[in-house]
Order: structure tokens, then C-alpha cells, then sequence
């Protein structure tokens, strides 16, 4: 396994591994690998010859408020984790590999951001962009994939690509949970004990609101409601829990037949944030 850290190196070595027309996709990451990382890097296996994964904690996508300093990070071990599932190269840049100290343009995203994730974390997927984008560029990968606990992210890389017309196709991998249903997150590492023990209510939550949208409650208000309160009697401070179109990201009031949506939520516990979703299809 090769590990590159500057720009013009990973090219190269982009270039040796192409050679024979070889398909690469890349596994863009913060680090801090966990389980649901390793299902984007064999998914991505079963799809290309070779997979290439970014090892960066991206400084444009915290706000200052947020956690960039205390982010766990943790290359040994990540390095070894790729070893081990046959990853061709990891490009693991500093900082100053990928950003200049000064910037002239950025990405602006329009109404996919307003609410979710982006309603409450103005600039982040704007930081997003600027990281994927790059090393879309750096790297010009067949195929990208990306986890669906960040599905926002997904859809708004989704339309950058559309809409700046990078020629790679994009997978989506299943969210990866622990036995009691906790989507797997990088972030959990910071959860106390007593916190880790009511986490899954989150999950329980948004499986809730499938059933009842299943057997056939379409106006979603009152559940949402009723279960947000039951969060907060538990400890949680919510974010967001809502219903949302897929294609829009924006929050749906009655849903309709013929159509795909995300029961998505953010809470606190302490001073932990967790997302979670489930894609529902009517
Ligand atoms: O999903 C993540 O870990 C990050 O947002 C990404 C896509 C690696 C960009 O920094």
C-alpha cells in the first residue's frame, strides 16, 4: 500500500495504478476508521481494481465552535485498517498540502442546505464541497463512495457532480450499526457510558416513525412530536427529527404515494452530536 501527502505524488502514483486502463474509486474520509468505513472501502472493492482512500480531517467543514482540535485521529492505526482490506493508496495530506492561505472562490449551495444538517451547521457543507471537490480533482476517480448516515451530504455531492460535471459515478453504502441499533460514527468515541446506554433511542425513534408511515400515517406531524418529547424525557436535546423529500431536503407535511423520503434526525447528548436516517420509499 502505497501513502502519498503532497498533491503532485499522489498524481503519480494515480497515474501507476491506472495504467491498463485499471477503474479506481476512492473512499473519502476523516479518519478515525470504524466498521461502517470499512463497508465503504469493500463496497468500493467490489467495484473498481483499485481503491483510494483520503485520510484528512477537513478544517473548512467545522465551524469554530466546533470540535476540529479534539477530533479523533488516529493514522497508525487507520493505515493499518486499509492494509488490511487491500487498499491500493492512502493519501493522508497536512493541512497546507490541500489549502493555500489564501482563497479567492468557494462553493456556494443553494436550497438542499437550508435545513437538516445544514440548517444547523451553516458553512459545513460548503467546507464539504471545497474538500470533495479537490480531491475529486486531485485524484479524478471512476467512482466515489460515501456512507448514507451522511445522506444529506450525499445528495449535495450528488448535485456538485451533476452540476459541475465530474464524470464519477457515486455509491451509496448502507449505515453500519452496533448490535443495539447505533449508527457507527466516528463521534461516538466521545460518548460517556450512561450516554452510550440511551444513544440507540435515537434509531428507535426514526424506526418508530417508519412503521407508522408504513401502515399508512402520512402526515407525519404529531408522531414527530410525540416522539422528539419522548427524546428530550430521555436526556436528548434535539437538533432536528423530521421527514424530509429526498430530492428536495426539505421537510414534507403530507407525503405522497410514488415517492422517496429520509426520516432524519440530529441530537445532543452532552456534548455529542449524533445523525441518523432511514431512507423510506412509497
Ligand atoms: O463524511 C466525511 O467523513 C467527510 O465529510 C468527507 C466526505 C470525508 C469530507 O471531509
Amino acid at each position: 500500500m502505497e501513502i502519498t501527502k503532497t498533491i503532485d505524488d499522489t498524481r503519480q502514483q494515480i497515474t501507476n495504478l491506472r495504467s491498463g486502463g485499471k477503474k479506481i474509486a476512492l473512499v473519502p474520509t476523516m479518519g478515525a476508521l470504524h466498521k461502517g468505513h470499512i463497508t465503504l472501502i469493500q463496497l468500493a472493492k467490489q467495484h473498481a481494481d483499485h481503491v483510494v482512500v483520503s485520510i484528512f480531517v477537513n478544517p473548512e467543514q467545522f465551524a469554530p465552535n466546533e470540535d476540529y482540535n479534539t477530533y479523533p485521529r488516529e493514522l497508525e492505526e487507520d493505515l493499518e485498517k486499509c492494509r488490511r482490506e487491500g487498499v491500493s493508496l492512502v493519501f493522508a495530506p497536512a493541512r497546507e498540502a490541500v489549502y493555500d492561505d489564501e482563497k479567492f472562490l468557494s462553493i456556494k449551495v443553494s436550497s438542499l442546505n437550508g435545513h437538516m444538517c445544514g440548517g444547523s451547521r451553516p458553512g459545513f457543507f460548503e467546507g464539504v464541497l471545497l474538500i470533495v471537490n479537490k480531491l475529486f480533482n486531485i485524484i479524478q476517480p471512476d467512482l466515489a463512495v460515501f456512507g448514507q448516515k451522511d445522506i444529506q451530504q450525499f445528495q449535495i455531492i450528488r448535485a456538485m457532480v451533476q452540476e459541475f460535471n465530474h464524470s464519477i459515478e457515486l455509491m451509496l453504502a448502507p449505515i453500519e450499526r452496533a448490535n443495539d441499533g447505533l449508527a457507527l460514527s466516528s463521534r461516538n468515541a466521545y460518548l460517556k457510558s450512561d450516554e452510550r446506554v440511551i444513544a440507540p433511542g435515537l434509531y428507535r425513534a426514526l424506526t418508530y416513525v417508519e412503521k407508522q408511515i408504513n401502515d399508512g400515517v402520512h402526515t407525519p406531524k404529531l408522531m414527530l412530536e410525540h416522539q422528539k418529547s419522548e427524546l428530550e424525557a430521555k436526556g436528548f436535546r434535539i437538533d432536528y427529527l423530521n421527514v424530509f423529500s429526498r430530492k428536495t431536503l426539505q421537510p414534507v407535511t403530507v407525503l405522497k404515494e410514488n415517492t422517496q423520503y429520509i426520516i432524519a434526525g440530529a441530537v445532543w447528548l452532552g456534548n455529542t452530536r449524533l445523525i441518523d436516517n432511514i431512507l423510506i420509499d412509497l
